[in-house]
């Protein structure tokens, strides 16, 4: 695979990480061999991208889960993927947007993979979320033309990406809560954290909150392998108190990244986001062509050691 190119997946989700896998690639060190472990695998950007041939990729979403797993079983292919979206793209254009809520009431009554993508890729701003019930909410993206055969093309390619990636590598995906996860890692593997984001995601399905928190840290604490945490360090209001509270302890690096989802001006403003690492984290030679492709939106930082202990004396 070529090291600089980053795939899209076909799942999206307002906390997807696709921008900041060049980055999270060039800290991993060159001698790494294990298994790839994400206790909170979302959409499967950064496992995507990873050049590992192993790899644990849990979740608590169920939809997420069984999605991915049914690529991997050949149950979903880009075949049925492409005959799928083109059936329901021309429904959801005879009939608009009532079509995408009879697609959402089957969906929260039967959970079918194919409809969740439907949803996902229609839905508004392709978030994920869920109300009290665990029935999907996400409003229609008002656009009946959505399935137009380039952007049912552009799908279909993202599944094919996924499914002969799962193909080639031993990647393994279960639904379960990341204390679990966390706990059946072993010395030689990496393991990934990218929980929701304190004080910023409201999911009623993931609810997050100051116990999940410092649970994550108690168990980060207790792994004796390497582990990377992505999480928020301040914005133009705020800074995330648990960086002082609990992540300081570790390795802090920061860098800049701008969300454009969110009802909330502050959700919109630039995050200055922060990776936590339990090592000394030191820029591949490899990645830095990658690395700089994705600086457009985004100030760079030097995150060589130097860089890590300034961030840490901050
Ligand atoms: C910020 S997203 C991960 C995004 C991912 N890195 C990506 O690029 O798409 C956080 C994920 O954590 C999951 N999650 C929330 N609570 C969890 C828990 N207790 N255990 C495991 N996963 C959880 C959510 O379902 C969500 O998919």
């Amino acid at each position: 695979m070529n090291n600089n190119k980053i795939s899209i997946p076909p799942i999206k989700s307002q906390g997807i990480k696709t921008k900041l896998v060049p980055w999270i690639k060039s800290i991993i060190p060159s001698n790494f061999t294990g298994a790839w472990i994400e206790p909170f695998m979302g959409t499967g950007s950064v496992a995507f991208n990873i050049s590992s041939q192993k790899a644990i990729l849990c979740d608590t979403n169920p939809h997420l889960i069984n999605f991915y797993s049914c690529i991997a079983a050949s149950e979903i292919t880009p075949e049925i993927v492409k005959k799928y979206l083109v059936y329901e793209g021309e429904k959801l254009l005879s009939i608009g947007e009532n079509h995408y809520y009879f697609v959402r009431d089957r969906f929260n009554s039967h959970g079918s993979p194919l409809d969740f993508l439907f949803l996902n890729r229609a839905g508004f701003n392709g978030m994920i979320r869920f109300n009290r019930k665990g029935e999907l909410n996400i409003p229609f993206c008002r656009k009946s033309h959505r399935f137009a055969q380039a952007y049912v093309t552009k799908i279909v390619n993202q599944v094919d990406f996924v499914s002969k990636l799962l193909k080639a590598k031993q990647f393994t995906f279960k639904c379960q809560d990341f204390s679990q996860t966390i706990q059946e890692a072993t010395l030689n593997d990496i393991i990934y954290c990218d929980p929701p984001y304190i004080d910023r995601h409201v999911d009623y399905y993931n609810g997050w909150n100051e116990f999940y928190e410092k649970k994550l840290f108690e168990n980060l604490l207790r792994f004796n392998g390497k582990f990377i945490l992505s999480t928020w360090h301040h914005n133009d209001y705020r800074k995330n108190e648990y960086i002082d509270l609990l992540w300081s302890r570790f390795s802090v690096l920061t860098r800049e990244h701008f969300y454009h989802v969110g009802g909330k001006e502050e959700n919109r403003n630039p995050v200055i986001e922060a990776l936590v690492t339990n090592f000394i984290a030191v820029e591949a030679e490899h990645h830095k062509k990658s690395f700089i492709q994705y600086t457009l939106l985004e100030k760079t930082v030097d995150y060589t050691v130097d860089n890590m202990e300034l961030n840490r004396r901050a």
